[in-house]
């Protein structure tokens, strides 16, 4: 019989995303979670093992592993606990990756540079992932190169309850950016408009050119994938201030925030950062996590036929 929840067993991943993702997670699948061994060789190389009597009978193994830095090591992890699973018996292996690394070098910019996401997804692929789920990936629709099924899930619209209610305007930090932001302010009764940014792509400096919103004496919420090094959401929330944004709001996906993100961020104005728990969390206090493991469970539900 198809689709019992018995069926399916979720594998807890090296980085099975951040705090409380793979709880939640399993818990809307109604399956249970195991814990594979994971050890280093002396050498260095990752070893993995998937604990045998608590897989047998299951038809479907879910793998939680996002692709989180350390990328490369998080990368083999996921490609190892891949062939693990198809070895062990199990007909359909599903990759949850909340977060998934090189997913901004999707073309290249820049002659003799790789399509690094194609590498990763080929990579997952060939090493045993039937189909991928992941959060928000970098450029929408990019997740449909994975060569099985896969699915980009926007928790946008259900962070909306975050600025519900509040005298805010929705702001996109570039174009890109943009559908995120209307699906936000859509769902939250807000405005919503973009700022517009540059970044040299060879010294990855980035440059916000102002342009005149109207936020005088109200709460800029800036929506966006992804923080790295903060440099833009830092650039986007000081020409918002200038303005005479009361306070600036951030709303992500994935908060890396690496390389002294944090103090950027604060000294731009910023006063909270809202991101959903697809990475280990930063201390620093300036960032809160919205848990999206039932979200994506619900996603992932549909697909495996588990109702
Ligand atoms: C770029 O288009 C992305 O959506 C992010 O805005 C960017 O990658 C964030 O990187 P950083 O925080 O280093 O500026």
């Amino acid at each position: 019989m198809r689709g019992l929840p018995a069926d399916v067993v979720v594998i807890e991943g090296s980085v099975p995303g951040g705090e409380g993702f793979l709880e939640s997670f399993s818990r809307e699948l109604g399956a249970s979670a195991v814990k594979p061994t994971y050890k280093r060789f002396p050498d260095g190389e990752a070893y993995v093992r998937l604990p045998g009597g608590t897989l047998r009978g299951a038809r479907v193994a879910v793998v939680v592993q996002s692709i989180a830095p350390p990328q490369d090591s998080s990368l083999v992890t996921a490609m190892l606990l891949a062939d693990a699973a198809k070895r062990a018996g199990f007909e359909r292996v599903v990759l949850v990756a909340p977060y998934i690394a090189y997913a901004r070098q999707d073309r290249v910019f820049l002659e003799g540079e790789p399509v690094s996401l194609d590498v990763v997804f080929k990579a997952l692929y060939h090493s045993g992932f039937d189909e991928l789920y992941t959060v928000e990936i970098h450029s929408r629709g990019s997740e449909s190169r994975f060569p099985g099924r896969s699915r980009s899930v926007s928790p946008f619209r259900s962070l909306a309850a975050l600025v519900e209610g509040r005298r805010a305007v929705v702001i996109a930090p570039d174009r890109g950016a943009l559908e995120r932001a209307r699906e936000l302010a859509e769902a939250a009764g807000l405005d919503y408009d973009y700022l517009e940014k540059h970044r040299d792509r060879v010294t990855g400096e980035v440059t916000v050119k102002p342009k005149t919103l109207d936020v005088d004496g109200m709460d800029a919420v800036l929506v966006d994938d992804i923080i790295s090094t903060g440099g833009t959401i830092a650039k986007a929330a000081r020409t918002l201030r200038e303005q005479g944004a009361r306070r600036v709001y951030v709303i992500v996906a994935h908060a890396l925030l690496v390389g002294g993100a944090q103090d950027r961020l604060r000294e731009s104005g910023v006063s909270r950062v809202y991101s959903c728990n697809t990475l280990p969390p930063v201390g620093g206090g300036l960032v809160e996590y919205v848990d999206v493991g039932g979200l994506v469970a619900s996603e992932v539900k549909r697909s495996i036929g588990v109702a």
